[in-house]
């Protein structure tokens, strides 16, 4: 069986901590140039939806571990004009080593990680992001662990995701940051609390819920590590965004809520953001922001899932 990084969760807790150690070394020795981990081997990066640090961070990190990058846009391929996924999917492991896949359902990445034989990578669902969450755990462990990449310096953290906490990002942070001992709170109104899929998602991975739901921003936020947020209106959602800013503008994240955290708190974000809205000018600009080390991160963290997902497929077939 071919495997796959479709979840959060399909690496194991220590797997995951070999990708963070080997992203640790590929960070520090970038400079060395190319390194051979997929030479002679063509990935396709199919994109259905927009991206700029997705889609430069996989075609700069295939091409550095000595791969070729292929990105497609969905809409040129005859995918687009009626042919099946289950067809697509067939012919392109006929070609290519692996593939990247920015969609809409998580059944998608599903349909083509089952039909065509090759690893597939999640660059992002409606359900999940979770290279986006491991980019994040590495940047909290890198910012708390004294620069190394140390998955106890996770543990009991405090880490709240405000806004819409229904969304793949949020889902994707409250279990990668539950395989690491994290305290994640998913902070916004009730009518964007967490759906039931959630619950099932930890279950499925036998990972008990840590997770909580809070609608109060305050409460939320006193002794916070992390205070995270995502864009109000996400790809796909852009007629409901009048109401969609109206109900989740108490839970901007702003100075006033940084004044109940932690000592040593930061700011996160995946961008891109909307400053004025989900979070303060000042707070995304400001000495607690590490927005832009979170967005580098993505090339070191997904070279390292290439790389751990090509050698336990090679160790596979070997075997
Ligand atoms: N955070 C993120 O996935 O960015 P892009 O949408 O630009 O790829």
């Amino acid at each position: 069986m071919i495997r796959s990084f479709l979840k959060d969760t399909d690496f194991s807790r220590s797997e995951a901590a070999e990708v963070f150690d080997l992203a640790y070394r590929y960070k520090t020795m970038r400079s060395a140039g190319i390194i051979d981990v997929l030479r002679g081997e063509s990935w396709g990066l199919i994109f259905f939806k927009k991206s700029t640090r997705t889609r430069l961070s996989f075609e700069a990190g295939v091409y550095e571990l000595g791969g070729h990058p292929m990105v497609m846009n969905a809409s040129d391929l005859q995918l687009s004009r009626g042919e099946t996924i289950e067809d697509t999917a067939k012919i392109m492991g006929r070609f290519l080593h692996g593939l990247v896949i920015r969609t809409f359902g998580q059944d998608i990445v599903e349909d083509f990680a089952k039909y065509s034989g090759i690893p597939v990578v999640n660059a992002l669902t409606d359900l999940l992001h979770p290279c986006q969450s491991y980019a994040d755990m590495f940047t909290i462990m890198e910012r708390f662990g004294g620069g190394i990449p140390n998955v106890e310096s996770l543990k009991g953290r405090k880490l709240v995701f405000y806004g819409d906490t229904a969304c793949n990002m949020a889902y994707s942070l409250a279990l990668a940051g539950s395989m690491f001992g994290m305290n994640v709170v998913l902070c916004g109104p009730e009518e964007f609390k967490p759906a039931p899929v959630l619950d099932s998602l930890f279950a499925e991975a036998h990972l008990p819920s840590n997770y909580t739901f809070c609608s109060d921003p305050e409460a939320a936020a006193r002794g916070a590590d992390v205070l995270y947020t995502d864009v109000w209106v996400s790809m796909g959602k852009e007629e409901e965004k009048a109401e969609r800013i109206k109900i989740m503008s108490p839970y901007q994240v702003n100075e006033k809520l940084f004044s109940l955290t932690a000592e040593n708190s930061i700011f996160m974000h995946c961008l891109p953001a909307h400053a004025g809205e989900e979070v303060s000018e000042d707070v995304l600009r400001g000495p607690r922001s590490i927005v832009f080390d979170q967005a580098e991160n993505r090339l070191h963290v997904q070279k390292a899932i290439l790389s751990t997902l090509v050698s336990k497929n090679r160790q596979a077939a070997k075997m």
